[in-house]
């Protein structure tokens, strides 16, 4: 059984990957109005990984007895200044939530509620990998820097980003 803290603590986790989904989707659907395919289809796949990390954790709070809530959400950005702007943002985002697992975490030991510290180590791992690919994508536009055809093969390059994303996500579903 979860303890009020852990259980609000976890719901406050849902919120943010709800919200994490929902602005990647916004992204999403700007860079697809900008013809940017691969950028666009990175971001629709990140959307959908967020979502399945609020999932994960909707299915664990009930399952330990608790009520994972379905939040509000307030409406994410409508337009971007530039792709560089996006990925910036996104690498920002990352970093705030492994902050906020790394709290959750905390709140887990303070609690002694290891049987949900122990379901928070995939968060922990998932928060390395997400911000290596942010940091890897925002090495390279920083090597396209206002090279239009640079920004043409970065888009192209990030489909191939975009499937491998996938498989990822479905190796870390697995391991719950
Ligand atoms: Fe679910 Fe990208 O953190």
């Amino acid at each position: 059984m979860l303890s009020s803290k852990v259980s609000t603590a976890l719901n406050k986790q849902i919120e943010l990957e709800a919200s994490s989904s929902q602005y990647y989707l916004a992204m999403a659907s700007w860079a697809e109005t900008q013809g940017l395919n691969g950028v666009s289809g990175f971001l629709y796949k990140h959307a959908d990984e967020e979502r399945m990390h609020m999932l994960k954790l909707i299915k664990f709070v009930n399952e330990r007895g608790g009520h994972g809530v379905v939040p509000a959400l307030s409406q994410p950005p409508v337009k971007f200044k530039s792709v560089k702007a996006v990925f910036e943002e996104i690498l920002k985002h990352e970093v705030k939530v492994t902050n906020e697992i790394n709290k959750l975490v905390e709140i887990t030991l303070k609690e002694r509620d290891y049987t949900t510290h122990n379901f928070l180590q995939w968060y922990v791992s998932e928060q390395i990998e997400e911000e290596a690919l942010a940091r890897q994508i925002m090495d390279k536009i920083k090597l396209i820097g206002d090279d239009k055809s640079g920004l043409y093969f970065f888009d192209r390059d990030l489909e191939t980003f975009a499937v491998a994303g996938a498989g990822q996500a479905e190796g870390g579903g697995k391991g719950k």
